[in-house]
């Protein structure tokens, strides 16, 4: 095996049954179920659950797992003591990977190479471990924003959906209409899973050597902050602001082309059309334009005059609008701060890391490939000091 794929592009890393990409016709499906599907009529709790067991939950498991997602809310007191010891200014993919890391301080998790192999690990273990990481995820993200902006911690409200209960710890001053309510379990569908992307192929990687699945979403978490994963979302938003007016949409193009500079939320290595998900999206910032003011706001107005611009450039090249185009756009206008759209995205996606975190270690090779070198030949050791 000599082949060498820069970015294992093309490479098949692993077989799979979480979730399913056709990139030519723009077809994204989890489990067997389109994404279009889930984002009408699903929700986040149950569209979890699904990417964890395989198939859609009876009432009776879902109201199960939701109440383990649920008891995992609130955060222990000792947790939102480590926060508070945090310079406000961190970065906070930062703050919420070591929060994730430190769960299994707050909640240790038996989770032993010899029982695996012993096979003592059932569907429920599973089920319960992940519904923890989730419940815990979203507060995490919440209750960071709060206590860098000196508020204090909001405790979860019970009777509150995942989505709901998120917007009610993050502000409790954004009134979260049923729309809003939609939208944003709708966005957390949407970004729950995306076969093996760069973070999940890290969250497969750290679970192929069986560390504690709070260390697999630890490390996927830093694979997402990078500005060419789950950190675009905000550069879309600098990008649309550092654009000027929707006039300038084509002649800014033209240079940043030129430049052969990014364009941010443009292009996705598996679609050659637009990324299925992108689409739901910019329906949803319509809906919620109607919604709010009966008009669209400067913002959108840029992002389709951009998206319109590069389609004419680039859509023989199948580079179109991908998943961060429009989803930064939607929270914004919602009230959400700019440095929270990745940690939603990393909210979301722990249940699709998750997923192959139970995939993984239940058919498990440790993960080691191999390289081409091209260092030096041996040589002798001569200081040069
Ligand atoms: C994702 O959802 O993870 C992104 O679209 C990136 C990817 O799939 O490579």
């Amino acid at each position: 095996m000599t082949d060498y794929h820069p970015g294992l592009e093309g490479v098949i890393a692993t077989e799979s049954s979480i979730s399913d990409i056709n990139g030519e016709k723009g077809i994204l499906s989890y489990r067997g179920y389109s994404i279009e599907e889930l984002a009408e009529k699903s929700t986040f709790e149950e569209t979890a659950l699904l990417l964890l067991t395989g198939e859609l939950p009876t009432a009776h498991e879902l109201s199960k797992f939701t109440k383990q997602v649920n008891s995992r809310r609130d955060l222990p007191s000792g947790m939102i003591d480590l926060l508070k010891t945090l310079p406000k200014d961190s970065n906070p993919m930062d703050v919420i990977q070591l929060a994730v890391s430190s769960l299994g301080t707050f909640y240790p998790i038996n989770f032993d190479a010899e029982e695996l192999k012993a096979k003592k690990y059932t569907k429920e273990y599973y089920i319960e471990v992940s519904a923890g990481i989730i419940g815990s995820i979203g507060s995490i993200v919440a209750a960071w924003n709060r206590i860098k902006n000196n508020n204090d911690y909001i405790r979860p409200d019970p009777n509150l959906s995942y989505a709901e209960n998120f917007m009610h710890m993050l502000d409790d001053t954004i009134v979260v209409t049923p729309l809003i309510s939609r939208i944003i379990d709708a966005t957390l569908i949407l970004h729950a899973e995306h076969t093996i992307n760069a973070s999940t192929f890290t969250s497969m990687v750290t679970s192929s050597t069986l560390a504690s699945p709070t260390q697999v979403i630890a490390s996927a978490i830093g694979s997402l902050s990078g500005p060419l994963h789950g950190g675009a979302n905000q550069k879309v938003i600098l990008m649309l602001e550092e654009m000027g007016s929707k006039d300038n949409a084509r002649a800014w193009l033209e240079e940043r082309l030129s430049k052969k500079q990014v364009v941010w939320g443009m292009g996705h290595r598996e679609y050659s059309t637009k990324d299925p998900r992108a689409n739901i999206l910019t329906e949803m910032v319509k809906d919620l334009f109607k919604e709010q003011s009966g008009k669209v706001s400067d913002m959108f107005e840029k992002a389709m005059e951009l998206e319109k611009a590069c389609e004419e450039k680039l859509a023989k090249k199948g580079v179109y609008a991908n998943v961060d185009f429009y989803s930064g756009i939607l929270y914004k206008e919602i009230g959400i701060p700019v440095d929270l759209f990745t940690p939603i995205f990393a909210i979301s996606r722990t249940s699709g890391w998750l997923a192959h975190w139970i995939e993984q270690v239940s058919n498990n090779k440790i993960f080691r490939p191999t390289q081409i070198y091209t260092g030096h030949d041996h040589r002798k050791y001569n200081s040069n000091t």
